[in-house]
């Protein structure tokens, strides 16, 4: 198991949250950004919905950006390698903490310029299955005054952690437990995020 999986594990174990060095290498990240924009550059973007949302109105008011989801059966390279190493960690996860994610589904996030996604919950009701949300930022040369800046509310201290969307950043969190929103920003912000599941129970 490699030292930086031990180190998200680790932070989970202690806080529910990671936010730090990436698992996914320099290369694969501008790998995974090519990509992206490429899937842009052919519209292949579509905006985003959320959940709750009951008119395409409501959410609009709660999130700019427009996303793309990997298919399992046609991943480019880069994102078989990235999947690779993200099922690392979900091995690592359940190994050391018990959470039963059994795969995880992942897509591409583009806010265009003032785009923003309103304080929110990764999972929608009682039945959803996510447990652990991953976020890894693809923006070269980012600058603190460009904005779009993830921020995550912990509630058991009651402090706001914020986050710089640079390449080289991830960031981990139990999917129930923090509220977060992104603020939006001078230049468009490009992600991939994935959100690792556990198997619906008898019923669900
Ligand atoms: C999301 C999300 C945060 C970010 O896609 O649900 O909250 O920093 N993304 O991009
Ligand atoms: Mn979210």
């Amino acid at each position: 198991m490699s030292l930086l999986n031990d180190r998200i594990v680790e932070s989970i174990a202690t806080t529910g949250c990671y936010v730090g060095d990436s698992i996914l290498d320099a290369a694969l990240v501008i790998a995974l950004r090519g990509r992206l924009l490429v899937l842009q550059a052919r519209q292949g973007l579509v905006a985003a919905q959320v959940g709750r949302a009951t008119s395409l109105t409501s959410t609009t008011e709660l999130r700019g950006d427009s996303i793309a989801w990997l298919d399992e059966n046609a991943l480019a390279p880069a994102e078989s390698r990235a999947m690779e190493l993200i099922n690392r960690l979900r091995a690592a996860l359940n190994e050391a903490l018990y959470i039963g994610a059994i795969d995880t589904e992942c897509h591409y996030a583009r806010y265009p310029i003032g785009a923003f996604y309103k304080t929110h919950l990764d999972r929608f009701g009682t039945h959803d299955l996510r447990v652990v949300s991953l976020i890894f930022y693809l923006n070269a040369r980012w600058q603190d005054h460009h904005g779009g800046e993830l921020l995550i509310h912990h509630q058991s201290n009651k402090s706001i952690e914020r986050v710089q969307p640079r390449c080289g950043t991830m960031v981990a969190f139990l999917s129930a437990r923090f509220p977060h929103e992104v603020l939006p920003a001078t230049r468009p912000r490009l992600s991939l995020s994935g959100w690792m599941r556990r198997r619906a129970l008898v019923g669900q």
